[in-house]
């Protein structure tokens, strides 16, 4: 049994979102196609994610009548990339909810320590007014999100929810029990963490794959 609020976690293991992660984690996957398959899934994770999203009527003419129609009832969205793999998940997010707002926080870990050191932050001004929706590809120790978690909070944000493609059970109980008002979405959750804080079996550096840098 996990000893974390499991019910704030949400897996989303859809057959394609398998397949997928499969073909993300080879390490002949070139850049070109990693790239591809992170925003693939971010669109899998995001149509999940924001499934409550509140409607509202329409009237709608269709070439035989009119009728009442639902559409989304003006929800704000930002969405929050932690720099630099999470700028690989915007696009697919974007192309769910093309008019959300786009804020940054750049922050890397410290190769000796693991933590998070921060070097940039840009949110849209009411954010407090928003659903954050924090994306980065890697739940490692917890340390870089619950370090997000704490920025957005400290900014008046209230509807927080974390978009992630691969976790382990310490970054993830870490994040949960740091945050009892947070929702956590991953595709899979990983066996463990090795003695350099990498995700085991993992992907290895997702920053790396993304950009090519490596
Ligand atoms: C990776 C990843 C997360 C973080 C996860 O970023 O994208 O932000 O590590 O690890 P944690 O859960 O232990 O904090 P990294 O620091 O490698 O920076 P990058 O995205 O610039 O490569
Ligand atoms: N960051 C990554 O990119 N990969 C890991 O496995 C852990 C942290």
């Amino acid at each position: 049994m996990p000893d974390y609020d499991a019910s704030r976690l949400h897996v989303v293991d859809h057959p394609l979102v398998q397949h997928k992660l499969t073909l993300l984690r080879d390490r002949n996957t070139p850049t070109k196609d990693f790239r591809e398959l992170v925003t693939e899934l971010a669109i899998f994770e995001g149509y999940e994610a924001l499934r409550d999203l509140p409607l509202e009527d329409v009237q709608v003419e269709t070439p035989l009548e009119v009728m009442t129609g639902k559409r989304i009832a003006g929800k704000k969205l930002a969405i929050i990339p932690i720099l630099r793999a999470g700028l690989g998940m915007v696009d697919g997010l974007l192309k769910l909810v093309p008019t959300a707002r786009v804020g940054h926080l750049g922050m890397y870990r410290d190769e000796e320590t693991h933590n998070p050191v921060s070097y940039y932050c840009k949110l849209p001004e009411d954010i407090n007014q928003r659903t954050c929706i924090v994306v980065d590809p890697m739940l490692a120790t917890g340390g870089s999100l619950t370090a997000a978690i704490q920025f957005l909070r400290g900014a008046g944000a209230r509807d927080i929810r974390c978009l992630t493609i691969v976790s382990c059970p310490e970054g993830i109980k870490n994040v949960l029990d740091f945050s009892d008002y947070v929702q956590l979405y991953t595709c899979v959750v990983d066996r463990e963490l090795n003695q350099n804080a990498y995700i085991l079996p993992g992907l290895g550096d997702a920053g790396d794959r993304i950009f090519g840098t490596r």
